[in-house]
């Protein structure tokens, strides 16, 4: 089926539309994976329907412990491979010599700067060969997220397919989703986090703020992207 097809047959539950796209990509298809419920989600619902998917993670050098225990969990749970990518030592290693080890909270632009060494350029490395990539995104996360589509081409890397099967879905369907089906959670989500990144640049949101209000705090709205979903 073709993009246009894809699209014109909505509505379709996240399961549909991650076999729809792998089916659409006609190659090898990997989840981005942060860790996250979503990510955990989309890994769960692909097993169970039997989809073919690989699964990378960027490691930037800044996770937070409780994010490595989920990897653990699902290497275990789902006998899942990851394929781990890490920034490029060089960059890392100049970039804290130079401006330290918290430059990202001195100006936006220092904060770009460690988000393309840390996660951008190490995803350039893990989308080569790949014929479409999966993520967890969803469009109530916040302005930045409003426009996206379901299945999209990525033209800021290389036309391959974009898939996001969670992208309708509330964070209460996501909670019942996980609830119903036990999936590994980080233990960070029983303190108050709703959306994890890097450890520096993510704390725990007060009752009524945004999920993504713990990312990057000291930003303003528009600006709480790292780069990897860059349109
Ligand atoms: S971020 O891009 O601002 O960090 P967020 O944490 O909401 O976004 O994650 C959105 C999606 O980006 C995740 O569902 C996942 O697909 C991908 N992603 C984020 N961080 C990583 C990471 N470290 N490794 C692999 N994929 C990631
Ligand atoms: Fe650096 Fe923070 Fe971006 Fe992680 S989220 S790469 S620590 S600026």
């Amino acid at each position: 089926m073709g993009l246009d097809q894809l699209k014109a047959k909505a509505p379709a539950t996240p399961a549909e539309i991650l076999a729809a796209g792998v089916e659409a990509a006609a190659g090898p298809v990997s989840l981005a994976c942060s860790f996250s419920l979503e990510d955990v989600a989309i890994i769960d619902m692909a097993q169970r329907a039997g989809i073919r998917l690989g699964v990378f993670a960027i490691d930037t050098g800044r996770l937070p412990e409780e994010t490595f225990e989920v990897a653990e969990a699902l290497v275990e749970r789902y006998r899942l491979k990851i394929d781990w990518y890490f920034p490029r030592h060089e960059e890392v290693e100049a970039l804290e010599r130079g401006k330290g080890l918290y430059s990202f909270r001195e100006s936006l632009e220092n904060r770009h700067e460690c988000c393309r060494i840390r996660k951008v350029e190490p995803l350039s490395r893990a989308l080569n060969g790949l014929a479409g990539w999966v993520t967890g995104m969803r469009r109530e996360q916040g302005v930045t997220r409003g426009e996206l589509s379901a299945i999209e081409r990525d033209l800021l890397n290389g036309g391959i397919l974009k898939i996001n099967p969670l992208l309708e879905w509330s964070e209460a369907e996501l909670l019942a989703y996980a609830e119903e089906n036990r999936i590994p959670r980080s233990r960070l989500y029983g303190q108050g986090y709703r959306s994890i990144g890097c450890a520096p640049c993510t704390r725990a949101v007060r009752e009524g703020e945004n999920a993504r209000a713990g990312r990057w705090w000291w930003e303003n709205a528009e600006n709480k992207e790292c780069g990897l979903h860059r349109r």
